[in-house]
């Protein structure tokens, strides 16, 4: 129970100056999570009780831990962005465990193995404070520098740094543990003189070592410690991220045809036997079954599919469901709640909206299904529409089993066309069709015998006559 003496403040007041886009960048996702989140739920993974530090754009923020979080978390507003320190003095009322662990929200790739390390060496120690450092070779960087010397540890920061940066490869990457008795003996003692007119944590560090307290660092990788804090450092961090997902897939025996570019959510599951080609997007809460197959370019969100379903390229499919042995696309839109049922086919060019496609039936060419079901085995001819809309309202089609729809139908909802009946091409269906019934919806055609000379002649002397061709043959004769 080593978590139970123990509380958590997270930083995220910051107004991420350097990310540039205006917004707090704690609320950017990273394969598809707001980055605070995975400070946030590691902290609840580990059962420490958390306090949030909020400033620029808090309410957001608020309501996202709200949104993510069935525990509660305390919010602590910090009005003026004065630094890390300041952050960290603001939730002075709630300091009441034995020892505080301070964390910055800008760092989504940490572990809960870092933190465990961090107390185990804390506690071995005895240590008043602990924090986890980074071996760093770049020596352009925005982070703090650990520097010891003479027995002292300091954390100085890379704006004040004066000595020269080869010499000092190992950062601070922003987690302390830190005794609440000496933060509160001392956490008034940091000053705003440095570089950046900030009250610096950090300086919290060079203080205790000072004051001959145990200072310890707990190194861990730099992959798992980096803070994000342009949008360049977003995109790596969310490289590595991607990568320990597509990884962690690979092993539970999901083929990955070029892993370099799929773009993948945490909260996404895969099935053994699948494979996934490039460019394919899988986002939100999408489950993809065993052995299926999803061709390139590919964009599944909120995607639930069984076992065994072919997703050919370019397709779309949000907030649906495609059972076992379905076969989806190419550039297939399938959306809003749809569901595609066992041994269905959706082609090329079809687009669906919250509707229920029955076992075996097949729509595969170029159509519009809204608001529709259909049964078993039925056939959806290329080119069928249903007009589901009437300015006003959305109204609903039902196809029965076996039902065959012509190519190029427009069926006017609401409307009925029971099972076994056949519409023929071409038609406008405004009418339910009854069992077994064969539906023309079309005027009839006529065939008028040798007419058809007659007409081009007709037609010949229209073009003759007609303004345009006198004038060319007027400028001809010029
Ligand atoms: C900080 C450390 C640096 C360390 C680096 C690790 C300080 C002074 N420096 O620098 O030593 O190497 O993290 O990534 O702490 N925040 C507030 N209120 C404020 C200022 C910041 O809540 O007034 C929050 C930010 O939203 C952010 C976190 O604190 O989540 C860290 O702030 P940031 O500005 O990113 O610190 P760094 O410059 O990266
Ligand atoms: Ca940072």
């Amino acid at each position: 129970m080593w978590n139970k003496n123990i509380q958590a403040v997270a930083l995220a007041a910051g107004h991420a100056k350097r990310f540039r886009t205006g917004r707090t960048k704690l609320l950017e996702p990273l394969c598809g999570r707001e980055m605070i989140l995975y400070c946030t739920k590691l902290l609840e993974g580990l059962d420490i009780e958390t306090t949030l530090v909020v400033g620029h754009q808090k309410d957001k923020l608020i309501k996202t831990i709200e949104k993510h979080h069935k525990k509660n978390i305390s919010f602590v507003h910090q009005k003026e962005q004065l630094g890390t320190g300041h952050a960290v003095c603001c939730t002075k009322d709630l300091w009441k465990k034995e020892k505080i662990l301070i964390l910055n929200g800008d760092m989504p790739l940490i572990t809960p193995q870092i933190i465990e390390q961090l107390y185990t060496a804390a506690h071995t120690n005895q240590a008043t404070i602990s924090f986890v450092t980074a071996h760093l070779e770049y020596t352009q960087h925005s982070y703090g520098r650990v520097v010891e010397k003479n027995d002292i540890t300091e954390i100085i920061e890379a704006k004040d740094f004066t000595d020269d940066p080869r010499n000092y490869h190992w950062i601070n990457a922003g987690i302390y543990l830190i005794d609440k008795e000496f933060l509160e003996k001392n956490s008034h003692l940091i000053d705003n003189s440095n570089a950046s007119e900030e009250f610096y944590l950090t300086d919290l560090v060079g203080i205790a070592s000072k004051q001959g307290h145990t200072v310890v660092t707990v190194p861990a990788s730099y992959d798992r410690v980096r803070g994000v804090n342009t949008l360049e450092e977003l995109w790596r961090a969310e490289q590595v991220k991607r990568s320990d997902l597509i990884k962690y897939w690979m092993n539970q025996g999901v083929r990955f045809i070029k892993a370099q570019n799929v773009h993948l959510h945490i909260d996404v599951s895969i099935g053994a036997g699948t494979c996934i080609g490039g460019g394919v997007y899988l986002e939100g809460n999408t489950t993809i079954g065993k052995n299926c197959t999803i061709r390139e370019y590919t964009r599944l969100e909120n995607a639930t599919l069984g076992d065994n379903v072919f997703v050919k390229s370019h397709s779309v499919i949000t907030d649906s469901i495609i059972r076992d042995n379905a076969e989806i696309g190419p550039y297939a839109h399938i959306r809003t709640k749809s569901i595609v049922d066992q041994h269905a086919s959706i082609g090329n060019f079809v687009e669906l909206k919250k509707s229920f496609v029955g076992q075996e039936s097949k729509a595969r060419h170029l159509a519009y299904i809204g608001d529709t079901t259909i049964g078993k085995k039925a056939n959806i001819g290329a080119g069928t529409i249903t007009c589901n809309f009437n300015g006003v309202t959305k109204n609903e089609t039902f196809i029965g089993d076996n039902a065959q729809v012509g190519s190029n139908n427009t069926l006017v909802a609401p409307v009925t066309i029971e099972k076994n009946s056949f519409t023929a091409a071409g038609s406008t269906i405004t009418e339910n069709v009854p069992e077994n019934a064969l539906a023309f919806g079309r005027s009839r055609q006529i065939n008028k015998e040798g007419h058809a000379p007659k007409l081009l002649e007709k037609l010949k002397e229209k073009a003759k006559l007609s303004p345009k061709n006198t004038k060319n043959k007027k400028q001809k004769e010029l």
